[in-house]
């Protein structure tokens, strides 16, 4: 694979192509930064850029629910074998379904994996699942399950209702079941 392009090359190629300075396409790429970090929280699509699959074995499933965020953009409805074709294009590979608690593997071609740098599997508390242990046959560095995720929307919801944010951290810590 070649070298990603530093910042410095992509203001570069944005100023040829555009006809501004270096240093102009170098500012408008920390306005869009900043622009991205403040609105996180209410959710900030670049369009065109960074893409959701969304994949359900029951295809109409995920229809719907294409249909119903199709105003968030850059969301793409797919049933499982359609992964194959699209191997190499993920940086993250989530499972939200139920397989896990029932120790199944839900159908993912292995090769969707691909260069991607996160597995995150959202069931918790069962170690490392068939998901995550075909993640990791697969070459994914980072591995992780729904344990934060878990802790930390509780700890949020607490906060809304009590108005004091609990300690997080020793919780996770606590429930973790490692990933071996
Ligand atoms: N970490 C957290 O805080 C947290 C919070 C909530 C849930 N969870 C976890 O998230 C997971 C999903 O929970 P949920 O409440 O959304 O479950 P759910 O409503 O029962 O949804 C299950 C989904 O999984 C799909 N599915 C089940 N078995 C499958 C298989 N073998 N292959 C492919 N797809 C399969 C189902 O597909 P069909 O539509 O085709 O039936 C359905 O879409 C569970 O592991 C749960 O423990 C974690």
């Amino acid at each position: 694979m070649a070298k990603a392009l530093t910042k410095s090359q992509i203001a570069a190629s944005v100023a040829e192509k555009s006809g501004i300075t270096k240093k102009q396409a170098g500012e408008i790429l920390e306005f869009i930064a900043d622009l991205a970090y403040k609105n996180a929280k209410n959710s900030f699509t670049l369009p065109g850029l960074g893409k959701l699959v969304l994949v359900n074995r029951t295809l109409s499933k995920a229809a719907a629910l294409g249909t119903e965020f199709a105003a968030a953009g850059n969301l793409v409805v797919c049933g499982y074998p359609e992964l194959a074709d699209l191997s190499g294009q993920f940086d993250l590979v989530i499972n939200a379904t139920s397989a896990s608690l029932r120790g199944e593997l839900p159908p993912v071609p292995a090769n969707a994996f691909r260069g991607a740098a996160l597995a995150y599997e959202l069931a918790y508390g069962k170690g490392l699942t068939p998901f995550l242990q075909a993640a990791r046959a697969a070459g994914v560095p980072n591995l992780a399950d729904g344990v934060g995720m878990l802790v930390e929307q509780a700890a949020e919801a607490f906060t809304w209702w009590r108005g004091v944010r609990p300690q997080t951290a020793p919780l996770i810590a606590q429930m973790t079941v490692p990933l071996i």
